[in-house]
């Protein structure tokens, strides 16, 4: 079994959109896709409404998942983790004991192209960049399918 886990600031915009989509594109039997964040803000609530509905035109119900917040044993449960953006890549690095918890560590988008993009925070915007953060997370999460 492979392990993925998502990753954005608040556990309730990106990361739950991101875990969504991959998860729809992987064998749930080889691949276990998860989603956190490094704030705490939101532990235990819903994926934000636009979220939701972003997922839902896309044929995604993402209503199943409640955020919690990233910690460090995460770097033993799994075998990739996938930052949205430079500041979450930053914060959980902050907790990598050693090389091979950094490792595992990437930003997202490098996946498309290894030129370091940040998946841009939508929360305090409208609905068009939940859109734009779809179409990025599901080109991102067609790369990593294909390889895992
Ligand atoms: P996310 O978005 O990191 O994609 O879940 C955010 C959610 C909440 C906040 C910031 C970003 N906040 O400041 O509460």
């Amino acid at each position: 079994m492979k392990k993925v886990l998502m990753v954005c600031l608040g556990n309730i915009c990106r990361s739950p959109l991101a875990e969504g989509i991959l998860e729809a594109k992987v064998d749930p039997e080889k691949v276990l896709v998860d989603s956190a964040g490094t704030a705490a803000y939101h532990v235990g609530n819903l994926p934000d409404k636009r979220s939701i509905e972003v997922a839902a035109k896309y044929g995604l119900d993402i209503t199943n998942q409640r955020a919690r917040k990233f910690v460090a044993t995460d770097f033993a449960k799994f075998d990739f983790i996938y930052a949205m953006d430079e500041s979450n890549y930053n914060n959980i690095l902050l907790l990598a004991k050693n090389k091979k918890d950094e490792d595992k560590v990437k930003l997202i988008l490098n996946e498309i192209s290894e030129d370091n993009h940040s998946v841009p925070d939508p929360y305090y915007g409208g609905e068009q960049g939940f859109e734009n953060v779809y179409k990025m997370l599901d080109e991102a999460c067609t790369i990593i399918a294909s390889k895992l």
